[in-house]
């Protein structure tokens, strides 16, 4: 028997923390310590849990240094399209959409040529307009990226729509859905062989607890 525990990396604050612990619960996988304590075990599963931050997760999986990670689809499209994407879990689902505010007179994307788009997804977004031929002006903030259009920082925004409530009270409305997305197990491409047999047993029981839920 191993002694080896998979190393998995969960949000340690935002909309996908709440429903990824659930899951690993479900799957009867118990975590001790609160997420307070950064790093926990659990003692009937050979599993370490890491809460982080969600825009780091990708390095972390890139490096290996943690071998899997409930993260949004997202999140690997804008940070790493090079980590294996792994089973999606139906939860956290989203879009990363283009939105205006209520006024503008859109037609088509090619309304935005030219002029400033705020945004935290600076790839997907450069790729989806170099697609269509446009050229726009990136603003890349962290958070509160609603916000933007009514401070004049930018002409429209480009981020994560879930109910559409944050756009609805920022007087903005979602122009172009850019892409579709829900939490994932990724999967570092350096995982170990001996760590790759624990994460069978994972997936087998996140399968389970997903075909429960239908
Ligand atoms: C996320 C996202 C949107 C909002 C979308 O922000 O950036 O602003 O949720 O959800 P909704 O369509 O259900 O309103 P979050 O609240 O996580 O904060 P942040 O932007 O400051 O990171
Ligand atoms: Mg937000």
């Amino acid at each position: 028997m191993s002694k080896q525990k998979l190393r998995i990396a969960v949000q340690k604050s935002g909309r996908l923390f709440e429903d990824s612990i659930r899951i690993l619960k479900e799957a009867g996988i118990s975590i001790n310590n609160g997420k307070e304590q950064l790093k926990a075990s659990s003692d009937n599963f050979p599993l370490e849990v890491m809460y982080l931050r969600n825009g780091d997760i990708p390095q972390y999986l890139r490096d290996g240094v943690v071998d899997v990670a409930i993260i949004g689809e997202n999140v690997l499209i804008e940070k790493g399209k090079d980590i294996i994407k792994g089973d999606k879990l139906g939860f956290s689902k989203c879009r990363v959409s283009l939105a205006v505010p209520k006024s503008f007179k859109y037609n088509s994307i090619k309304d935005l040529d030219g002029l400033k788009i705020a945004t935290s997804y600076p790839n997907t977004v450069n790729e989806f307009l170099m697609e269509k031929g446009i050229s726009a002006e990136l603003h890349i903030i962290n958070g509160s990226v609603e916000i933007a259009p009514n401070i004049g920082l930018a002409d429209a925004i480009c981020d994560i729509v879930s109910s559409g409530s944050t756009l609805f009270k920022n007087g903005l409305k979602e122009v172009e859905i850019m892409l579709k997305s829900e939490a994932v197990l990724a999967v570092s491409p350096e995982i170990s062989q001996e760590r790759k047999e624990i994460l069978e047993k994972l997936q087998f029981r996140l399968k389970s607890v997903l075909n429960a839920r239908t």
